[in-house]
C-alpha cells in the first residue's frame, strides 16, 4: 500500500492555473522527487496533502487518511517544511521550537539539539534577525525533530550555502536508512539526482512524465571530454571508439557512451597520456531541462 496517494487530485484557480487530476502513489521509505518549472503546482499540491486545501476534485490521502477530513492528524504525524516559510517575527527561533515542540507533545530534545549542532546554528536569537539560510535551517529543525516517518519537503535547500546543502542530504540519507517516506520538490539536479527512487514532473498543473531515476542513471549515455598529450593516443582511442569526436589540432576527444562500456573506455584510457578528463553535466539534469520552458509537454 501507498504512503502518500494523490487520487486525480484538482483544484482550479481559474485562468488555467491549479493542479487538474494530478495522480501520485509513493511507496514505504520511497524518496519521490517531484520536479517542474515555476508555477507548475508542487507547492499547491503539497498544501492539499497538509490538508490546507480542500480538493475540489479527486483525493490527497497519507495512510489511507483523507488529508482535507484528518488534517489534525495528517499535521501531527507528518513532517512538512514548507516552500514559503511565514515565521512569527517576534520570537526567538529557540521558542519557537518550543512552542511546536510543546504543540505536538514532545518530551526529549535531543535530537533536537543535536540538529541545531549539525547545521551550525545558535537559535537563541529572534528570528527577524535571522539570515535567509538561518530561517531555513530553523524550518528543517522543525519538519525533522521528531523524526516523522513522513516527510512533505518544499525545495529544502534553498537558501542554503553548498555546504549546507550537501549536509541536509546527508541528513535525507538517514531518514532514507531509516525508511522514511519522503516527497521532495526541488529545483536542485543533485539534490534529486542524489536521494531520489523515483520523479515526478508536473507543468501547468498537470503530471507528464514519471520516471525511475535508477534506470534514469544508468540508461544513458554518459559525455566524456578529454584532452591528450600525443596523436598517438587519440589513434588508440578511435581504434576503440570511432564514434568519438576528435580534434587532431588541439587533441580534445569528446566520447558519449553507456555504463556498459565504461570499462573499455578506462582500458583504451590506462594506455595513454592525459591531460585531463571530465564527465559533461549530469543527465538527470539535461533530461529535465527539456521540461523547464518551452513547450515540451510530452
Ligand atoms: N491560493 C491561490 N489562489 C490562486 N492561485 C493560486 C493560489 N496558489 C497558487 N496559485 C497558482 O497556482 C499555480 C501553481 O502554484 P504553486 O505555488 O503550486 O507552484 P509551484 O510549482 O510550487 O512553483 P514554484 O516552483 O515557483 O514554487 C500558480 O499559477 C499560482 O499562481
Ligand atoms: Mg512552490
Amino acid at each position: 500500500m501507498s504512503v502518500i496517494t494523490l487520487e486525480n487530485l484538482t483544484k482550479d484557480f481559474g485562468n488555467g492555473r491549479g493542479i487538474f487530476d494530478v495522480s501520485i502513489a509513493v511507496r514505504k521509505g520511497e524518496c519521490y522527487g517531484f520536479l517542474g518549472p515555476n508555477g507548475a503546482g508542487k507547492s499547491t499540491t503539497m498544501r492539499h496533502l497538509m490538508g490546507f486545501y480542500q480538493p475540489q476534485s479527486g483525493k490527497a490521502m497519507i495512510e489511507g487518511l483523507d488529508c482535507w477530513g484528518d488534517q489534525k492528524h495528517i499535521q501531527q504525524k507528518v513532517g512538512y517544511l514548507p516552500g514559503e516559510i511565514a515565521f512569527p517575527e517576534d520570537m526567538t527561533g529557540k521558542s519557537y521550537i518550543r512552542m511546536i515542540a510543546k504543540m505536538r507533545g514532545m518530551k526529549d530534545f535531543s535530537y533536537e539539539k543535536e540538529l541545531e549542532d549539525f547545521f551550525e546554528i545558535n537559535p537563541a536569537i529572534e528570528l527577524k534577525r535571522m539570515s535567509k539560510g538561518m530561517k531555513q535551517k530553523i524550518g528543517i529543525i522543525l519538519s525533522f525533530m521528531h523524526k516523522p516517518e513522513i516527510l512533505l519537503l518544499d525545495e529544502p535547500s534553498s537558501g542554503l550555502d553548498p555546504l549546507m546543502q550537501n549536509k541536509f542530504i546527508d541528513l535525507m540519507d538517514q531518514f532514507k536508512k531509516a525508511g522514511t517516506t519522503i516527497l521532495l520538490s526541488s529545483h536542485m539536479f543533485e539534490e534529486v539526482e542524489r536521494t531520489c527512487d523515483r520523479i515526478g514532473i508536473i507543468k501547468n498543473g498537470k503530471m507528464i512524465r514519471e520516471v525511475d531515476a535508477k534506470e534514469l542513471r544508468h540508461s544513458r549515455l554518459k559525455t566524456f571530454r578529454m584532452e591528450c598529450e600525443d596523436e598517438t593516443d587519440l589513434e588508440r582511442i578511435l581504434g576503440k571508439f570511432p564514434e568519438a569526436e576528435c580534434n587532431m589540432t588541439t587533441h580534445s576527444v569528446i566520447l558519449s557512451l553507456p555504463d556498459s562500456r565504461i570499462n573499455d573506455l578506462i582500458a583504451v584510457l590506462a594506455g595513454c597520456k592525459l591531460r585531463f578528463l571530465k564527465e559533461e553535466k549530469h543527465t538527470l539534469e539535461e533530461y529535465f531541462m527539456q521540461f523547464y520552458g518551452g513547450d515540451a509537454n510530452d
